[in-house]
């Protein structure tokens, strides 16, 4: 059974039973606590909680939800039942089925027949884990189910009590696995053998909240939930794996063809040698994360996500060559997994030539760094082997990270391949230092701290409304204050603090468009904002400076926006989507946004494109956006579903969740529309003049275009303008002719410059006969040795030396030519063929000036040039040559 079809059996069993079928949410959602979604209940996180209610009449929902999970990297395809991207299929509860429910829905799918819509497994070899005192549980899968008593284990928290790892709703699970035969281990059910024993599906009765705590089964229950709550996940592709009899999660269907390319790719076969199978399984598994992750609009970088995606396209790569593939193979592979996964995930289509790009973008910067960062590695490999050690030392893995981007654990990986160890604590400290230097990272430098878990109170149970849409002023409360990362009771005149409100009219900084500028007011009491800052797109944290007063909890306050700082910002973010539209116009529309950033006056939009755009698309972009602030049209938000806002066509970057409102911001109908929570003007017209600065590449395969918006547009317009009418004056020429004018200019110059070349070199040519009267006769040689004036350069020494040679024709003769020029002093020896058959050599003669002038040299024996520093010594320099030639 396909993939496909497993997915189809399960959303139809649910719907059949009255869920709600919910797509799947982008793996991006906004929680601080998450790199990427990680299990199906994620975005239904606040219903369990009770912080909302589900948007379903029936009070159930089923999804398959798109997973990743990239703890350890390093195990895949060495255990063979993980993979980071995964799918997991659900069913949900809010308040109504519980256990009995949740069992009797999983137990029909799993063994209905396949007629019947169901996976038709053999209820023989099911097995299933209960929590240690669950009775209840235990009890519905012996009495209602009719399972033995004997495939009913218990297991204690770590195992059979699940929560997200932080603070959030948990409770006992009962867990599905599949016996799959002792070829594949011990018996002994779940708890003897994971391997055989397969886990399938996980039920959880969700009706605990969890405190804070560590790892899977050292917290608090700080209590019940509201309601109590089911959330189920059944992996699909282990269920793929059994259906398809297949040994492991990597056979599948939708994974195998890409193993099957690698092996193509590399020559190597899959199956014969343990390393490299592990290679083949990191390279399907790799692939198809990495392109989910594109899908969803994470691109290669060196922090966060992007680090992750850029490690998950670097193991690859580096895997890919390992078995021996010598040409690039991302195109292959990456077309490889979006041919296996479109069915189920058709927006992969529209999407193929972006996803890509980016991923042979990213080959092609990573085959550079991999060669030079290789060659250093194995050079300081084979020093530390050579010493008899076995450890390579941190500077040499800081040199690799620093100089060549490796990433520290491809280094632990190509030393373990090596043999070696890694001195890991001394790359720590020089990273540390590095670090220290850089002054932490923005995100540290924005929050003032990086642990964002001081928030998380204030992210649960108490969001900021923010009011700034319609207003610019606000009375709020004061709900939370902070000061360098504790919270407090008070702030006081000169604190730098982070102000948490109940209710704030400023922008805080999120879309590409920076944090508004303002005040909060009380009595004689000044905040100044410096900055506003989003956790979780719940939480406004002010970055305030205490200006004069202080203040406390509970205090109520004014907010204020900076009415001129807003309206600037409006201005440049309003500019931004129609630079953004005028883009696409002139571009097409593979040109996709990559990121943004606007502020009052300046915005930039960096997007996806290979090659520089011409002055020609530049000058088209900026028309197209100025005729459309002039155009005057109204800017509307629209507040709809996600799904509403898909079908008008409008522009998401991504990171929205099911069930959202989103904001639409449309500008001239279809000309632009967007998923925007920005401030936007109301009219086109009052955006002002947008003037395009230009563009440039920032990082490989992303163009930037930057523009001022409003006021800043007209002054740099007009300083300009300034600029060119002082060239115009000077050229004495109006401005239409000035380029042309330069270029003449520039042209005239060259030729001249040409002329005075000529000219010195027919002079310089002239000399060479007066040069042929100087010569005088020692042992029968001609020698001509000649000081020439100060000034004449080391080529001009050579070329006349040369033609005076010429001239000296079948005669012995020797031409020793010197100058000094600035502190140099270049001399020049030149001998006929004559001469060098009767033993004289060029470059024993230069050697012999040398030694006069503090100088070196050498070259043949009929041409050798040296340079000195001691111009005083040439006469004494001169004479030594005579001296040399007497004696021959
Ligand atoms: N949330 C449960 C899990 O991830 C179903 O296993």
């Amino acid at each position: 059974m396909q993939t496909h079809e497993i997915r189809e059996r399960f959303t139809n069993h649910f719907v059949k039973a009255g869920h709600v079928a919910v797509p799947s949410a982008s793996l991006i959602l906004d929680d601080p606590n998450l790199l990427f979604v990680n299990a199906g209940m994620v975005p239904f996180k606040p219903y369990f909680l009770g912080q909302q209610n589900p948007p379903f009449e029936s009070g159930t929902a089923t999804s398959i939800q798109k997973c990743v999970r990239t703890l350890d990297i390093e195990e895949v395809g060495i255990t063979t039942r993980h993979n980071t991207f995964f799918q997991m299929a659900g069913n949900f509860s809010f308040g109504q089925y519980f256990k009995e429910g949740a069992i009797k829905h999983a137990w029909a799918l799993l063994t209905n027949s396949v007629d019947e819509g169901g996976y038709g497994f053999d209820p023989e070899k099911l097995w299933v884990t209960v929590y240690l005192d669950d009775d209840e549980a235990a009890e519905i899968w012996e009495k209602e189910i009719g399972l033995p008593a004997d495939r009913i284990q218990r297991l204690g928290m770590a195992d059979n009590y699940w929560s997200m790892g932080v603070p959030g709703p948990c409770g006992p699970c009962s867990e599905i696995y599949y016996d799959r035969g002792p070829a594949y281990g011990k018996e002994g059910g779940p708890i003897a053998d994971d391997s055989r024993y397969l886990e399938i599906w996980n039920l959880v009765f969700m009706q605990n909240e969890r405190g804070e705590g560590i790892g899977k089964d050292n917290f608090e229950i700080l209590g019940p939930l509201p309601k109590k709550n089911i959330d189920t996940g059944m992996g699909v592709e282990r269920v793929a794996c059994l259906l398809q009899g297949v040994d492991n999660v990597y056979e599948t269907d939708l994974l195998r063809p890409v193993i099957d390319a690698a092996q193509k790719l590399s020559g190597s076969e899959y199956g014969k040698d343990k390393d490299s199978d592990i290679r083949f399984r990191v390279i399907a598994d790799h692939s198809r994360t990495a392109m989910m992750l594109i899908l969803d609009g994470v691109t290669p970088g060196n922090e966060g996500r992007g680090y992750i995606l850029r490690r998950l396209l670097r193991r690859i790569i580096r895997s890919a060559r390992l078995l021996g593939a010598q040409s690039k193979t991302m195109d292959v592979f990456m077309n490889t997994i979006m041919d296996t996964m479109t069915p189920s995930y058709p927006e992969i289509a529209d999407n193929r030539e972006r996803i890509l790009r980016v991923a042979i973008t990213e080959e092609n910067a990573f085959l550079k760094t991999l060669e030079s960062g290789t060659q250093l590695f194995e050079e300081a490999a084979a020093k530390v082997k050579a010493s008899g050690a076995s450890t390579l030392v941190g500077k040499d893995a800081f040199a690799l990270h620093d100089t060549y981007g490796f990433p520290i654990d491809l280094t632990l990986e190509m030393a373990a391949e090596a043999g070696l160890s890694v001195d890991t604590e001394g790359f720590d400290t020089l990273m540390a230092q590095q670090r220290a230097r850089a002054k932490a990272d923005s995100r540290a430098k924005k929050h003032g701290h990086t642990d964002l878990s001081i928030y998380r109170e204030w992210v649960d149970n108490n969001p900021t409304e923010f009011v700034g849409y319609d207003n610019l002023e606000a009375e709020s409360t004061i709900v939370g204050l902070i000061l360098d990362g504790e919270k407090v009771n008070e702030v006081h005149a000169g604190q730098q603090v982070e102000v948490i409100l109940d209710a704030s009219p400023l922008y805080a900084e999120s879309g590409g468009q920076i944090g508004d500028r303002g005040e909060i007011l009380v009595g004689d009491t000044v905040l100044k904002i410096n900055d506003v800052q989003k956790i979780g797109k719940k939480l406004w944290v002010h970055r305030a400076t205490v200006e004069t007063g202080g203040l406390g909890l509970g205090d109520t306050v004014t907010a204020q926006v900076d009415k001129a700082w807003r309206h600037a910002a409006r201005q440049a973010h309003s500019g931004t989507h129609l630079i953004h539209a005028a883009l696409r116009e002139v571009l097409g529309p593979t040109a996709v946004q990559a990121g943004s950033m606007n502020k009052p006056g300046y915005l930039r939009f960096d997007f996806n494109y290979t090659e520089a755009l011409t002055p020609d698309q530049l000058k088209q972009i900026e028309e197209v956006t100025n005729q459309a602030v002039d155009a005057d049209w109204a800017v509307n938000t629209i507040e709809t579903s996600l799904d509403e806002a898909k079908a008008m066509g409008a522009l998401a970057l991504f990171g929205e969740n099911y069930g959202d409102l989103v904001r639409v911001v449309e500008i001239g109908g279809p000309f632009s529309m967007e998923l925007c929570g920005g401030t936007h003007v109301a009219h086109s017209s009052q955006i002002g003049p947008v003037a395009v600065l230009g563009e440039s590449s920032v990082g490989s395969g992303v163009r930037r275009i930057e523009a001022y918006s409003g006021l800043d547009s007209f002054r740099y317009l007009s300083k300009e303008r300034a600029v060119m009418s002082g060239i115009a004056t000077a050229l004495k020429a109006p401005s239409e002719e000035v380029p042309d004018r330069i270029a003449a200019l520039s042209q005239k110059l060259k030729e001249a410059e040409k002329k005075i070349e000529d000219l010195r070199q027919a002079q310089l040519m002239a000399q060479s006969g007066d040069l042929i009267h100087a010569a005088h006769d020692i042992n029968g040689v001609r020698v001509v040795s000649v000081r020439l004036p100060d000034g004449t350069s080391a080529g001009d020494l050579r070329t006349l030396a040369l033609d005076v040679k010429n001239k000296l024709g079948e005669n012995a003769g020797v031409v020793v030519l010197a100058s000094a020029e600035g502190a140099k002093v270049p001399f020049v020896v030149a001998a006929t063929k004559a001469a060098v058959a009767k033993g004289i050599k060029s470059g024993d003669l230069v050697k012999a000036m040398g030694e006069y002038v503090d100088g070196r040299g050498g070259g043949k024996p009929d041409m050798a040039q040296g340079s000195g520093s001691r111009a005083e010594g040439l006469d004494a320099a001169f004479g030594a040559v005579a001296t040399v030639v007497s004696q021959i």
